[in-house]
């Protein structure tokens, strides 16, 4: 596994993350995702998406706005409990949340600490022109409470039965205290949420159904299980609406911490807005004539830090015929690269012409590069830098035999392929 400074290095040096308005000196825990790191990152919420949305018959999107009016933020409990226990350090006037102090006195100078007081993690702005309270509105920590105020219009809409959830992928912010690990822990972040709604008398049974289809999704996509735990969160860690909650961790060079949260929201969230909002909330259950409230169990994940895992754990450096190798063993479906056009001699342009072309014709739905600015080998340490799944190298060959070599990022073997063959044995591949 690498380290982290190895990762944050190749992110900055090969476009995959790089810090927020650097070039006015940044925004702390606040981040930018480049050329490669918007492509993969996008790749991350397809697989996510295909497999909840397109994959199951139960499931409905939804792409709700970030800012909503602040009843919502009421109801939901946040503008009273989503928040953290703050001391100031007297001398060095350092902020430390007290639940991570180790000591009574300041970890950095030793000073005397204030008592604690509660600091609310929602970032507020205002809507209109005129500030005021009335116009104070909140930015979204967490795309959740977009679902719960959407379930009747989604229910309706859709024709949907228990069980039924609404999928929803999105930013959120959070004015954190404790950053720091790269991107682990962010101020704007993006979520992949799922709101899946059952009978009370059923939410056990699906709250265990989900644990397990969320680890599988990320072993599916390469994580190694061994670098992934379930850990159950203990009474008094639950968050306010919660009775139950489980955490994917996800073995970070940092030690063990949270990728995903799964937890049994029980009826908090459609009450509380029903009892707000005095709308009804209320699913209408035919077999027995009644309207219930639904359970709802919800496996909340952060891209961001799906994103670092799965960087982290595809990093692997081999040595080659003496050489180190850098290769990102990513899967074929997160690979930010799929498919490198490489003229093996720069220099003659029949050669580089016949890449091109061939490069031309293999673009269109997923990413493809061509590349003629250093020697073979040189590209090749490029592209399995990357991870980027196959090579095509146009040789002087080539021009006469209509063949080019197409190398395999993980095996280094090489296929000699004839052109009007490459897409059909490329589409095969990378299905
Ligand atoms: N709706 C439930 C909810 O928001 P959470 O455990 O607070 O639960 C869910 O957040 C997921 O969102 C986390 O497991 C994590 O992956 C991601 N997340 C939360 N805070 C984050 C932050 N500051 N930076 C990056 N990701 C974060």
């Amino acid at each position: 596994m690498a380290d982290l400074a190895k990762i944050t290095s190749l992110c900055k040096r090969r476009g995959f993350i790089f810090q927020s308005s650097e070039i006015y000196g940044g925004l702390a825990s606040v981040w930018d995702y480049g050329p490669l790191g918007a492509e993969m990152k996008n790749n991350i919420k397809k697989a996510w998406w295909e497999s909840l949305v397109y994959g199951r018959d139960d499931i409905e999107g939804l792409d709700a706005a970030i800012l909503m009016n602040s009843e919502v933020w009421r109801a939901s409990g946040h503008v009273t409990s989503f928040a953290d226990l703050l001391v100031d350090c007297k001398n060095c006037k350092k902020r430390f949340r007290s639940d991570q102090l180790k000591t009574a006195a300041c970890p950095e100078c030793g000073g005397e600490l204030t008592q604690p007081r509660q600091f609310n993690l929602m970032f507020k702005t205002n809507v209109g022109s005129i500030e005021g309270k009335g116009t104070e509105i909140f930015l979204r920590p967490e795309t959740a409470q977009g679902i719960f105020v959407n379930f009747q219009n989604v229910l309706v809409s859709s024709r949907k039965k228990l069980p039924f959830g609404i999928a929803q992928i999105g930013k959120a912010f959070r004015n954190e205290i404790t950053t720091g690990n790269f991107t682990f822990r962010s101020r704007e972040f993006e979520q992949m949420e799922l709101e899946y709604f059952v009978y009370p008398k059923d939410a056990a049974k699906w709250y265990k159904y989900w644990l397990d289809e969320r680890l599988k999704w990320y072993t599916d996509l390469g994580i190694k299980a061994r670098n992934l735990r379930l850990r159950e969160h203990d009474k008094k860690e639950l968050a306010h609406y919660a009775s139950s909650c489980h955490d994917i961790d996800y073995l970070f060079p940092f030690g063990w911490s949270e990728l995903e949260g799964i937890a049994n929201r029980g009826d908090f969230d459609l009450k509380q807005h029903a009892s707000l909002s005095g709308k009804d909330l209320s699913f209408y259950d035919e077999n027995k004539k009644n309207r219930i409230i639904p359970y709802v169990i919800e496996p909340s994940g952060g891209i961001d830090r799906a994103f670092l895992a799965f960087l982290i754990d595809a990093y692997r450096e081999e040595e080659v015929r003496g050489e180190k190798r850098v290769v990102l063993g990513l899967s074929k479906r997160l690979a930010p690269i799929k498919v490198a056009v490489l003229p093996l001699l720069r220099n003659r342009p029949k050669v580089t012409d016949m890449a091109k072309k061939i490069y031309s014709g293999l673009r269109g739905d997923k990413r493809i590069v061509y590349d003629d600015t250093a020697s073979i080998g040189r590209l090749y340490r490029r592209q399995d830098e990357v991870g980027t799944l196959y090579c095509i190298t146009v040789d002087v060959d080539s021009l006469s035999d209509k063949k080019v070599t197409v190398r395999d990022r993980d095996t280094m073997k090489q296929d000699r392929i004839g052109v009007d063959k490459l897409k059909e044995y490329l589409e095969k591949k990378l299905r």
